[in-house]
């Protein structure tokens, strides 16, 4: 039977992983996946979570299984953590789910359990495994307008009239903050009129977060969300842990329905928690557990919060720099988007060719579509970069 397999084409973001690991060459620069580095160029582990694991290995007395929704106490930190008070906490059901990417794969099939015929409206360009997943569980996915590739900004205009096209029983996946792969976010007022166009349409809308604090802020990189949440009848919330808590391999995300309608919260959790158990069972809880206990003390949520705002302001701060040096060596504006954009990406809008060229001439490493990590850059690089963007002619 086995024979019957066909090779498939590799995840993008992940072949270019391997091949820079791959690269031989002292100079190259790693501007791929999108996993948070330091000025030296480390992923640290971040100085809350190290002390939550120490004092968990202190005080851990078992392992035996959690509930199929994980532990009730990380559900409730994280929804804080998201939503703040713009729902009450009985009208939101949630499970833990392996990584941002679990919640994103169980959300899909809630909606297709909800609606065989649901289609699943995305922004162009979205995140690639968006895009995987739904091809694999064979649901329709629409295309709306999103990024002006020209302006390097939201193409606010086309995204509303593309989303006025949804129907009651559509999913409509929106970034709640630090759009991946653009950088390009929607502003307060862009949220409202997205608000409003998906009130008329009756359709459902998800939000991904997986950046929470790498934008602007924790509350304000929130603020989307939780505008949807306390608005619309109802939505799917995809929230992960990886970045903003630095836990990527640990697999830690929260999968959240939120009703207007509380007398549904039962019948939703019960839904989530039969998805857990078909596709995984328990989910796993290491970095839940070290997520929860760096919310619920206030001291060591107090270092996480200082650390993750200089992980912000060093991604700013690289922005600006980058901005200022493409500027100075283009002597044009035509770059000034990277200044503006939020988060960990912003896509320079430079051909495959010229993409190639950089890596295989340079040694920069960006994704196809020439997204680049910010958090790949450090002051030494950045006039590496601008260099070899003004000499490949970009
Ligand atoms: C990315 O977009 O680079 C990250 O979300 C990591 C991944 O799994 O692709």
């Amino acid at each position: 039977m086995l024979e019957r397999l066909n090779d498939l084409p590799g995840d993008k973001i992940l072949a270019l992983m391997e091949m820079y690991r791959e690269d031989p060459r002292d100079q190259k620069i790693d501007l791929g996946v999108g996993v948070y580095k330091n000025p030296e160029g480390v992923t640290p582990i971040m100085r809350a979570i190290k002390t939550a694991e120490k004092q968990l290995w202190e005080q851990e007395t078992t392992k035996a299984y959690t509930g199929l929704a994980g532990d009730p106490a990380f559900a409730d930190a994280m929804i804080g953590l998201v939503l703040g008070d713009a729902v009450a906490r009985d009208q939101v059901a949630a499970v833990a789910t392996p990584g941002g990417t679990g919640a994103v794969r169980q959300a899909f099939e809630l909606a297709h359990m909800a609606n065989p015929d649901v289609r699943v409206f995305v922004s162009a360009p979205t995140w690639p495994n968006h895009v995987s997943i739904l091809k694999y569980l064979k649901l329709p996915v629409v295309e709306y307008r999103y990024f002006d590739s020209e302006s390097g900004s939201v193409d606010v205009n086309g995204m509303l009239e593309d989303l006025a096209q949804a129907k009651p029983g559509d999913l409509v996946l929106l970034h709640g903050c630090c759009h991946n792969p653009t950088g390009a976010n929607l502003t307060m007022t862009d949220w409202k009129a997205v608000v409003d166009v998906l009130k008329k349409t009756g359709a459902t809308p998800m939000v991904d977060i997986a950046y929470q604090g790498f934008g602007d802020g924790l509350d304000a990189d929130a603020a989307g969300v939780r505008m949807v949440a306390s608005e619309l009848p109802e939505l799917l919330i995809a929230a992960s842990c990886s970045k903003n808590f630095g836990v990527y391999r640990e697999r830690t995300g929260l999968l959240m329905a939120v009703s207007q309608d509380s007398a549904r919260q039962k019948t939703h959790q019960g839904n989530l928690a039969y998805l857990n158990r078909q596709n995984y069972s328990f989910p796993p809880d290491h970095g839940a557990r070290l997520v929860t206990m760096v919310l619920n003390d206030p001291e060591l949520r107090a270092d996480w919060m200082a650390e993750l705002e200089d992980v912000r302001l060093n991604m700013l701060s690289l922005r600006e720099q980058l901005a200022q040096e493409l500027q100075r060596l283009s002597g044009s504006d035509r770059f000034g988007f990277v200044a503006q954009h939020r988060g960990m990406f912003s896509r320079l809008g430079l051909s495959p060719e010229t993409v190639d060229c950089l890596r295989e001439e340079h040694g920069v490493y960006m994704v196809g579509d020439s997204r680049i990590n910010i958090a790949g850059l450090n002051k030494n690089t950045v006039p590496l970069l601008a260099k070899a963007i003004i000499e490949v002619g970009a």
